[in-house]
C-alpha cells in the first residue's frame, strides 16, 4: 500500500473487493501460521486497506523460514543422536520394508551379518543376513510382516553364529504395516558357555566316578602285586621256569593295571602335585619306552632333539600323561597312513621364564574345521572304543594348572603339531 492510497478516504469502485481480498489473504496467511482469523473489531477496513500485504508475507515467509531452519537442525540433532544409539547398542537392528527389502540396519548388524564392502540399503534381508533367495519358512519377519504381531526366535544359526531374534511392526497412521524392525542378538558365546559347563560338569561327575573305582580297585591290585612279587623273589621254593615266566607276566600287567589306576586318579583330580625341575629327556625317554611296542609295531621313528640339560618345573606324572597324549595321538594318526618315514618330531628351546616344547607328526593332519573342537572334552573323531575324546582336554588342563598354555597347528596333509609351554626351573 502507498501513503497516497492510506489519505484517500473516498470509496471506490473495486475498494469493497480489494478489502475483501485483503481481509482473506491476510486470515488465510494467518491459519497457516496457526494464529485465529482476524474480526471486523480488530481491524477495520479502512486499516486494512492501508496493510502491506506483501510486506507482511515477506516477513512472514523470512519468520517461517527461520523457524524451519531452527528445527532442521534440531532434527539434525536428534538424527545423529539417534544414529549413534542405533549403532552403539550391542544388538543387531535392522528395519525392513513390507518387500523386505532393508531400509537401514546399525553397524553391529553389518558386522556381524553382512560380507565385508557390501551394499545393504534397498536389497533384500533374505539374500543379505541368510544367503538365500527367498525368506525361509520360519522366518520371524515374514510372520510379522503378516500378522502385524511381534515374534520371537529361541534361537537360530546364521553365519556360523546362534541368534535370538524379535521382529516387531512398524505400522502407519491408520495402523496399516509398513515394515518391520528386527533386533538379533548374538548368543554365539553364551551357547559356548553352557556347552563348557555341561560338559564340565559330567567331567566331575566321570572324575568322581573313575576316582571311586580307581581307590577301591588300588587295594586289591596291590595284594595281587605283592604277593606275585613276594612268590617270585622266594628262594625257599624256586619256581620251574614256565611259571616264573607266568607270574612275571602277572606282574608286569600288575603294574600296568597301577599306571591306568593312577592315571584316573590324576585325571580326577584324587592325587596332589608334586613340583620338580625334570630333564625332558627323562621324559622324552620315560614316555618313547611306554609306547616302544606301538612305534616298533608302525614302523615310526622318534625324532629328539631336545638339550641334554634342558629342563622343565612340572609334577612328572601329570607331564609324563601330557607328552603321553599327545604322542599316542600321533601314533594314531601315524598308523592310518602307509609307507615310511613315519616320524614324530620333539624339539624344545627355553623362551624367558618358560620352556616352549614342539611335538610335530607327519601324519594326516587335521581338518580346519575341527581344529577349534580338538581340546573340548569327549571330543572325538575316532570310532567308538578307540577314543574318548579326553586326551587332549586332560593336557590342556594340566597344562593350565601348570600356568602354561597349549596350542595345534595343522592342515590336512601336512602333519600337526602340538606346541606347549610349561615353567622353566627356577633360577638360584
Ligand atoms: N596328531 C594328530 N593328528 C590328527 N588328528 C589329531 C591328532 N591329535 C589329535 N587329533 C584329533 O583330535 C581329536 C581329539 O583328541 P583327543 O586326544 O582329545 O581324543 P581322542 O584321541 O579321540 O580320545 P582319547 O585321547 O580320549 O583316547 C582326535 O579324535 C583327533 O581327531
Ligand atoms: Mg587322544
Amino acid at each position: 500500500m502507498t501513503s497516497e492510497r492510506a489519505g484517500n478516504t473516498g470509496q471506490r469502485p473495486g475498494d469493497e473487493t480489494l478489502k475483501k481480498y485483503i481481509r482473506d489473504k491476510v486470515n488465510h496467511l494467518l491459519s497457516v501460521m496457526g494464529t485465529k482469523p482476524l474480526n471486523r473489531e480488530e481491524l477495520d477496513d479502512n486499516t486494512l486497506i492501508e496493510l502491506d500485504p506483501i510486506g507482511i508475507i515477506a516477513l512472514s515467509f523470512e519468520q517461517i523460514l527461520e523457524h524451519q531452519k531452527e528445527t532442521n537442525k534440531r532434527l539434525s540433532v536428534a538424527k545423529d543422536q539417534l544414529q549413534a544409539v542405533f549403532d552403539a547398542v550391542g544388538v543387531c537392528i535392522s528395519i525392513i520394508d513390507e518387500d523386505m527389502r532393508i531400509v537401514n540396519c546399525n553397524e553391529k548388524q553389518k558386522e556381524l551379518l553382512v560380507s565385508a564392502n557390501t551394499e545393504v540399503i534397498g536389497r533384500h534381508c533374505y539374500e543379505i543376513y541368510c544367503g538365500k533367495d527367498s525368506p525361509s519358512l520360519d522366518c520371524p519377519a515374514v510372520e510379522t510382516l503378516a500378522t502385524g504381531r511381534p515374534v520371537f526366535i529361541r534361537e537360530v544359526k546364521k553365519k556360523n553364529k546362534h541368534f535370538q531374534i524379535v521382529t516387531s511392526p512398524m505400522k502407519d497412521a491408520d495402523g496399516q504395516v509398513t515394515g518391520a524392525i528386527e533386533v538379533s542378538m548374538d548368543v554365539t558365546e553364551k551357547k559356548k558357555s553352557e556347552e563348557l559347563m555341561r560338559q564340565a560338569e559330567k567331567l566331575t561327575a566321570i572324575g568322581l566316578l573313575a576316582g571311586g573305582i580307581a581307590h577301591e580297585l588300588n587295594n586289591p591290585l596291590g595284594n595281587i602285586l605283592g604277593y606275585a612279587t613276594l612268590v617270585l623273589k622266594d628262594r625257599e621254593s624256586p619256581l620251574d621256569p614256565a611259571h616264573r615266566e607266568k607270574l612275571e607276566i602277572i606282574v608286569e600287567q600288575a603294574k600296568k593295571g597301577s599306571e591306568i589306576i593312577r592315571g584316573l586318579l590324576d585325571f580326577s583330580r584324587q592325587s596332589v602335585p608334586a613340583f620338580k625341575d625334570i630333564p625332558i629327556n627323562d621324559i622324552v625317554r620315560k614316555t618313547t619306552r611306554t609306547l616302544q611296542s606301538r612305534l616298533a609295531c608302525h614302523g615310526i621313528r622318534i625324532d629328539s632333539t631336545v638339550a641334554d640339560g634342558l629342563a622343565v618345573r612340572a609334577d612328572p606324572r601329570q607331564i609324563e600323561l601330557v607328552f603321553l597324549n599327545i604322542m599316542l595321538n600321533s601314533i594314531q594318526a601315524l598308523e592310518g597312513t602307509d609307507g615310511k618315514g613315519k616320524v614324530i618330531s620333539i624339539r624344545a628351546a627355553c623362551k624367558g621364564d618358560f620352556v616352549q616344547v614342539s611335538i610335530a607328526d607327519n601324519g594326516p593332519g587335521i581338518p580346519e574345521e575341527i581344529l577349534p573342537n580338538i581340546f573340548d572334552p569327549f571330543f572325538t573323531t575316532k570310532p567308538v572304543g578307540k577314543g574318548a575324546g579326553l586326551g587332549l582336554s586332560i593336557c590342556s588342563g594340566v597344562i593350565r594348572e601348570h600356568k602354561g598354555s597349549i596350542r595345534a597347528v595343522s592342515e590336512p596333509g601336512k602333519g600337526t603339531e602340538f606346541i606347549f609351554r610349561l615353567p622353566a626351573p627356577v633360577k638360584n
